[in-house]
């Protein structure tokens, strides 16, 4: 039998087989994407497909590769770590995980860490605490209230948390106790909270829904309602974290303090993992009531504590904000440009958006791929963007131009 190794050659001879990736991937592959497009390397801001192209990337792995492609701190992190132990399972204390759970509790103002594989995973962890927190505190009330248009993951109680039908018609019936009421409206929670809800779970700038970021009335409002109703706010930080809002947690944005927050996507500058943090209020969770094999792994808390000290080291945060200035003034110019095709736009720091007069977000993405730009939608009729923190005006620039070609090209 002849084998193939990862880089083409063949085990009968020293000749490279050029692999059709979109064909075998066809073969191989579930079909739950739809993708043609084959990646094969990155540096800071660019990637490289398969056939050489460059492309400016402000999709970013969709809001992970906070530092770009290949950061040099992430890198030599995971090379170091690999080096001397790569998984001790969560039997052992493990110290690259006590040091990230460090930095966040530093970061956060005292919340204590858990960590997962995903922000799914994170945000399971985050129901379950709610639901013992109800338990001990509410007679055993364990309803979540979440938003309309939220996006909270693919298992089956963060599909019932997520308030798209497109993600929950598919797989009814959801599991109990979760309902949506519309964002950016108190009177709507208050409405809903009855003797069975626990939490509150929400994010503080909605992501895949279309870049939404909550007032900061109605953030506090809901901060004053779970006070008063004895309820945990949990706030989602899976896409919105990690210094891109131009504050570390989004929620420093509105000055509210959540009692659980979520975190993955960005938190390892690429490698897989998720957090849940607990403020003192809820963190009651005991030995044996929740668990992982992987969360947490060494590896990935090496990236995350690389990423993490490079954020805070290199003032990301703060240079997300004036970037996200920027961007915002260019997509002025762009909207005015374009003023019959781009009806709108938003966003906090990195995390921005326009809205489309039609549902041509798809058209605009090929156009600016073939001009070798990345950017992604969130939904049929918005244009996201979630560069790296590390992009430059200059990079921003670029994007405008090839937006202006692309739109100009419908
Ligand atoms: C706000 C938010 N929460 C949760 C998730 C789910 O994260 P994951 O895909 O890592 O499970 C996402 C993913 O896009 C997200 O944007």
């Amino acid at each position: 039998m002849t084998t193939t190794t990862p880089s083409g050659e063949t085990s009968a001879g020293q000749q490279p087989e050029k692999r059709d990736w979109v064909a075998l991937e066809n073969k191989y592959y579930q079909h739950t994407f739809k993708r043609n497009l084959v990646m094969e390397r990155g540096q800071g801001a660019r990637v490289w497909d398969a056939n050489g192209t460059e492309y400016l990337d402000l999709v970013a792995g969709i809001a992970v590769n906070v530092l770009g492609h290949v950061h040099p701190n992430v890198v030599r992190a995971i090379q170091e770590q690999a080096t001397k132990l790569i998984h001790v399972s969560n039997l052992y204390i493990n110290e690259r995980q006590v040091e990230l759970a460090e930095q966040l509790y530093n970061l956060s103002g005292g919340m204590r860490s858990f960590f997962s594989n995903s922000g799914a995973e994170a945000n399971e962890g985050a129901i379950k605490l709610a639901r013992k927190f109800g338990r001990l505190n509410r007679n055993g009330a364990y309803g979540v209230i979440s938003m309309e248009r939220s996006f909270h993951g693919r298992t089956l109680a963060t599909t019932a948390a997520t308030g798209q039908k497109k993600y929950q018609d598919t797989w009814q019936p959801l599991p109990d106790g979760f309902k949506q009421v519309p964002f950016n409206d108190l009177d709507a929670v208050k409405a809903a909270t009855d003797e069975k809800t626990c939490a509150i779970l929400i994010e503080a700038v909605q992501g895949e829904g279309g870049i939404y970021p909550a007032s900061t009335d109605y953030l506090q409002g809901l901060r004053a309602w779970c006070d008063e109703q004895n309820l945990i706010l949990i706030i989602d930080e899976v896409q919105a974290g990690m210094g891109r809002t131009g504050k570390f947690f989004s929620w420093e944005n509105m000055e509210v303090r959540p009692d659980i927050t979520t975190m993955a996507k960005g938190l390892a500058g690429g490698v897989p993992i998720g957090a849940m943090l607990a403020a003192p209020r809820a963190d009651i969770f005991e030995p044996g009531d929740h668990g992982t094999t992987f969360g947490g792994n060494l590896i990935a808390c090496a990236a995350g504590v690389a990423t993490v000290r490079t954020i805070v080291d290199e003032h990301l945060v703060e240079h997300a904000d004036d970037l996200g200035e920027y961007l915002e003034g260019r997509l002025q110019e762009l909207r005015s440009r374009h003023s019959s095709l781009i009806t709108g736009q938003r966003g906090l720091g990195l995390m921005r958006a326009f809205d489309l007069a039609d549902p041509k977000a798809q058209d605009i993405m090929d156009q600016a791929m073939e001009r070798g730009l990345l950017v992604t939608n969130a939904g049929p009729s918005t244009i996201r963007f979630v560069p790296p923190l590390i992009i430059e005006r200059s990079d921003v620039d670029e994007a405008m131009e090839k937006l202006d070609a692309s739109l100009s090209a419908l």
